[in-house]
């Protein structure tokens, strides 16, 4: 049970990321957060202590593979997954790639895919190429006026040919959480599967994949305090069914037939430092230790949820307040519509003209289309250089929102 009343002990959070520091505040989290502490010292003490050939009978190799094998198992407990269902890869762009070549025999010519204009290219790109083999791409679009995806469209998109929909939980431009049980259910109900782009989503918010049913759910971990590294979640049924992209003799070995380089064994030694952060965080905060860690990590996601939406009202209310600021997405802070990346617009301003106006004040925010290219475009947003984006995650402090709130005041 969460204490009453107990709040995200933001100093505490801090201490654990070396990288802050030297007066900057950084607003670029949605592009990639900082590596917790926990993460670099198990880095470091693999590299130090077990860079040898894992899974050999000596010391040094034996504790190399349980290393590797305890991150990889610990990941999967993370998403809600079971052991086994999570590859680690090198990227989602290239997980979303490898599942799109592992899977692509399933369907036939005439059979068609949705993806959305919203999404990050990522997944978006390696189904949309799939028209080579006669499938067919059809487009959810977004509302230009919100930036939203609309069930009512996607209903209308559904049929018989269906075969999946990807999407993103989270967009990295708009910010606003899709609901992802609710689509997956109408897909189910069509006969179609889903995959999820989760990558924007998990800085902010527990993932539980089996509660929402997905059949296919991505998350890059440089944006989760960890290294450049991403999980891709399958159904355990699916990656069974799912062709072999390895070696031959590897086709039986799940989820290892899809990624024909296997994991990086450091940096996936590693990822249990993401949650020995949760889980650091979670005895700082609450007293029952006993739950099992998906909980203990569900319960620091809601204290992070919290803190994020006490951080960005503020800053809501500057962007909609300000004269010739158009704030892309859910006009709130409110942390069960939206995460806090923020995107937005100045009228008779290029968009990377801001974020370099805040560099003398030592305010780190981006500008661009963030490879949601089709999403500026749809926006009608490319010829003014894309979005100006501010994003928070939990380490962002209020005194720093209330320093970039001052120095877009001064620069807008
Ligand atoms: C929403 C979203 N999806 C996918 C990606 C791509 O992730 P990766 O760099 O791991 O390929 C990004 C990266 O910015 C993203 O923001």
């Amino acid at each position: 049970m969460a204490e009453a009343g107990v709040q995200l002990d933001i100093d505490f959070a801090r201490s654990h990321f070396p990288a802050l520091g030297g007066g900057w505040a950084l607003f670029e989290n949605a592009g990639g957060t900082l590596a917790a502490d926990t993460v670099i010292a198990r880095t470091h003490s693999y590299m130090t202590e077990n860079f040898v050939q894992p899974g050999g009978g000596y010391d040094a190799s034996a504790e190399a593979a349980r290393r590797i094998n305890e991150s990889q198992r610990l990941m999967a407990e993370m998403m809600g997954a079971e052991p086994g269902e999570v590859m680690v890869g090198i990227s989602t762009g290239m997980n979303v790639f490898l599942l799109s070549h592992a899977i692509r025999g399933w369907f036939e010519p005439g059979d068609e895919i949705i993806v959305t204009n919203l999404d990050h290219e990522a997944n978006s790109g390696a189904w949309r190429r799939l028209d080579e083999f006669g499938l067919t791409i059809r487009e959810w679009r977004i509302n230009p006026e919100t930036a939203e995806l609309e069930l009512a469209e996607l209903k209308k998109l559904l049929g018989a040919r269906t075969r999946l929909v990807c999407f993103s939980h989270l967009s990295n431009i708009a910010g606003g959480i899709n609901d992802v049980a609710e689509i997956t259910r109408m897909v189910h109900a069509a006969g179609a599967l889903v995959c999820v782009d989760g990558v924007a989503y998990a800085p902010h918010r527990a993932l539980d994949v089996k509660a929402w049913d997905v059949d296919f759910y991505l998350c890059s971990l440089y944006k989760l305090y960890g290294p450049h590294l991403s999980l891709l979640y399958g159904k355990r049924e699916h990656l069974e069914r799912a062709a072999n992209n390895n070696h031959y003799f590897l086709a039986d070995d799940i989820p290892l037939k899809l990624n024909p380089s296997g994991p990086n064994h450091e940096l996936t030694a590693a990822l249990s430092g993401i949650t020995d952060y949760f889980d650091i965080l979670h005895r700082h905060h609450f007293r029952d230790s006993n739950l099992a860690l998906h909980d203990r990590i569900k319960q620091v996601y809601g204290l992070m949820a919290e803190h994020e939406e006490r951080i960005a009202a503020p800053f809501v209310e500057f962007l909609r307040a300000k004269k010739g600021v158009r704030l892309i997405g859910r006009q709130t802070a409110d942390k069960v519509l939206r995460a806090p990346t923020f995107s937005f617009t100045v009228a008779g301003r290029r968009a990377e003209e801001i974020p370099a106006a805040l560099l003398p004040f030592k305010l780190a925010i981006g500008s661009g289309d963030f490879y949601a290219a089709r999403c500026i475009r749809d926006l009608g947003l490319e010829s003014q250089g894309g979005v100006i984006r501010a994003s928070m995650v939990h380490y962002n402090t209020e005194a720093e929102v209330a320093r970039l709130i001052e120095g877009l005041d001064s620069v807008i």
